[in-house]
């Protein structure tokens, strides 16, 4: 059959580009909020520590109506990619928005996940949104867009891409400049025209492959896909056959689509519908659900290897409690055993009672985690990142990772230089526009920590992907420049946590109440300057020494000042001594 009245699209935007603002506005036009409804502020980032990054980690489903057909959007995470996150979207959708702002134009981080996209050989629609902005210069915009999609080699099909100008905020969205509209019905209609509708045959065996997976605590696991064949009805028997080629006999105990905002139960859905199912024990990202008469699986998906792991302790001090409502050992292996039913890229092992390890993709990967936990009222103490390595005949291997950045010419050297100092080894080298694109294999340790370094060095304007590429020899050595630990100077008890987290820039490995003990590094940072500045915001550990290469410590100005808390910087040889004055200055820079 032929869906006429379903269009599947993924949002793809910069961060403040409008995403939210546009989807909250499609659904107002739609008349989905119903008058005593209160529309949410954000609709799309529910998560909080997405807003506060900037960053989009989970795919969210939001579903507008527009006449008769069923316009079904797809969230896509704007930045990094844990496990394959935008390629499982990509399989769900027949096209994508790319939404860019009239000022600004499109921004290096998307290039990704457009990228993907139109190597999916997906049809986009460009919305060039803030247009109501005295700043905006849509023209150039559109040039810039152009040479993105020349340099990402688009088809000549899909360089023909339709313009939406729109003004999210304003309500409106046209096709030229020049006309009057107080609506979001371009925008509706260019949809409908340009993105290809679902097809399928309805008759035949059900093709399901579940793209993600999400958990609701009174349902359990809920597998999120688009049907490709054939239809599902609640209740139904049906066959599930996994990644690994493993068959069972399932029943799709609950059926669910969207509406708004909302996922709602059904009864049946058929060809090119986005449907949630649950019922089904371990249900998993990549898993194809088919009819009982025809179990063909579909192609399934990749899903990357962990690399980095933590540990993640329970705080047992006479301290515990106070920063957190959730402290024991029992608290802890629940939490973490929820995040695995929807972070598929995730591991947990069981250390002791106590402890647990937390395999990632990556450090970011894991310290969203950690936020995300911290936020919740979870209390406890986590230990550095350490790769994850594997022992074979030939001896110790370690992963490998395949590492995308785009950088700003004028500090591709500086780039280039600390990559192969933490043993990148460049592949590929290419000019884009003013930004450089390069390539390297690196071994994961190297990474550890080099994110904040990098968006220092690029001033936030590179981007940086890492998939994984394999497991080879250990490379030897690392010996990373440019970073500041902040190691205890006596023994005794941490006071508080969450010292320094800020942007990813450094990183506490500590929970309050935890023991420390002489010369233990309790955190991290690829400024030293941010230890010190946030420890006396927080008047946390006194006495607690940074120490870090000379680089990072030339940041902080040597001054004399007597006072009662003292904090020293060492670098490779020297040590610098900080003051309250110093401090203060700081402190006042950066609030
Ligand atoms: P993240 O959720 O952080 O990824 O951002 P987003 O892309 O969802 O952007 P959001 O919708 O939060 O908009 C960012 C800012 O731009 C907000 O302050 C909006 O009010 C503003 N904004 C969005 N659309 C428009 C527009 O059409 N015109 C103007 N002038 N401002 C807009």
């Amino acid at each position: 059959i032929e869906r006429k009245d379903i269009r599947n699209i993924a949002i793809i935007a910069h961060v403040d580009h409008g995403k939210t603002t546009l989807v909250d506005q499609l659904l107002r036009q739609s008349g989905v909020f119903r008058e005593n409804e209160v529309l949410q502020e954000r609709v799309m980032d529910s998560n909080s520590i997405e807003k506060e990054r900037g960053i989009t980690i989970l795919a969210k489903n939001t579903s507008i109506m527009y006449k008769d057909a069923k316009i079904n959007i797809i969230d896509t995470p704007g930045h990094a990619d844990f496990g394959g996150e935008v390629e499982r979207i990509m399989k769900m959708v027949d096209g994508v928005l790319l939404l860019v702002d009239a000022k600004e134009g499109p921004m290096p981080q998307t290039r990704f996940v457009l990228k993907k996209a139109l190597q999916q050989g997906l049809k986009s629609i460009v919305v060039v949104n803030k247009i109501d902005r005295p700043e905006a210069s849509p023209h150039e915009v559109i040039d810039q867009v152009l040479d993105l999609y020349i340099s990402l080699d688009a088809s000549e099909d899909q360089m023909e891409f339709p313009i939406v100008y729109a003004s999210a905020k304003n309500g409106f969205a046209k096709y030229e400049l020049d006309e009057e509209s107080d609506n979001m019905i371009p925008l509706f209609e260019s949809i409908m025209e340009n993105i290809p509708y679902p097809t399928g045959d309805e008759e035949d065996g059900l093709q399901l492959l579940i793209s993600s997976i999400d958990y609701d605590k009174y349902t359990g696991r809920i597998g999120i896909g688009r049907i490709e064949r054939g239809s599902i009805t609640k209740g139904q028997q049906a066959v599930r056959i996994e990644r690994d080629g493993k068959i069972t006999q399932v029943k799709v105990a609950n059926l669910y689509t969207f509406d708004g905002l909302n996922r709602v139960e059904g009864q049946d859905a058929t060809v090119g519908d986005i449907v949630a199912i649950s019922g089904i024990e371990n249900l998993n990202i990549g898993d194809t659900i088919c009819s009982v008469d025809k179990p063909e699986a579909l192609d399934s998906i990749e899903i990357d290897e962990p690399t980095i792991s933590m540990t993640f302790m329970v705080n047992d001090s006479p301290f515990a409690g106070k920063e957190g409502k959730f402290v024991t050992s029992r608290h802890l292996k629940d939490r973490l055993e929820r995040e695995l039913l929807s972070n598929v890229a995730m591991r947990l092992e069981e250390i002791s009672t106590d402890s647990f390890r937390v395999l990632g993709r990556g450090e970011l990967h894991i310290s969203i985690l950690i936020e995300t936990m911290r936020r919740e009222g979870y209390e406890f103490a986590v230990s550095r990142p350490e790769v994850i390595m594997k022992r074979t005949e030939e001896g110790l291997l370690e992963p490998i990772e395949r590492l995308y950045v785009e950088v700003p010419e004028e500090n591709a050297s500086t780039v280039i230089d600390k990559i192969s100092q933490r043993k990148g080894e460049m592949q590929n080298m290419e000019p884009v526009g003013d930004m450089m694109k390069l390539e390297f294999l690196i071994p994961a340790r190297g990474l550890i920590g080099y994110r904040s370094e990098f968006l220092t060095d690029t001033k936030g304007y590179g981007v940086l992907h890492h998939l994984f590429e394999g497991f080879e020899k250990h490379k030897g050595e690392i010996k990373a420049r440019n970073r500041g630990s902040l190691v205890a100077h006596e023994t005794g008890t941490a006071v508080a946590y969450g010292l320094f987290n800020a942007q990813e820039r450094g990183r506490i490995f500590i929970g309050p109440g935890v023991e420390v003990y002489e010369g233990m590094v309790v955190g991290e940072s690829s400024r030293a300057e941010d230890i010190v500045v946030n420890v006396c915001k927080r008047k946390q550990m006194t006495n607690v020494r940074a120490s870090g290469s000379d680089d990072a410590l030339k940041l902080v100005p040597p001054v004399k000042l007597s006072l009662e808390q003292s904090l020293e910087f060492i670098g490779d040889d020297e040590l610098v001594e900080v003051t309250p004055q110093s401090i203060r200055l700081r402190k006042k820079i950066l609030d």
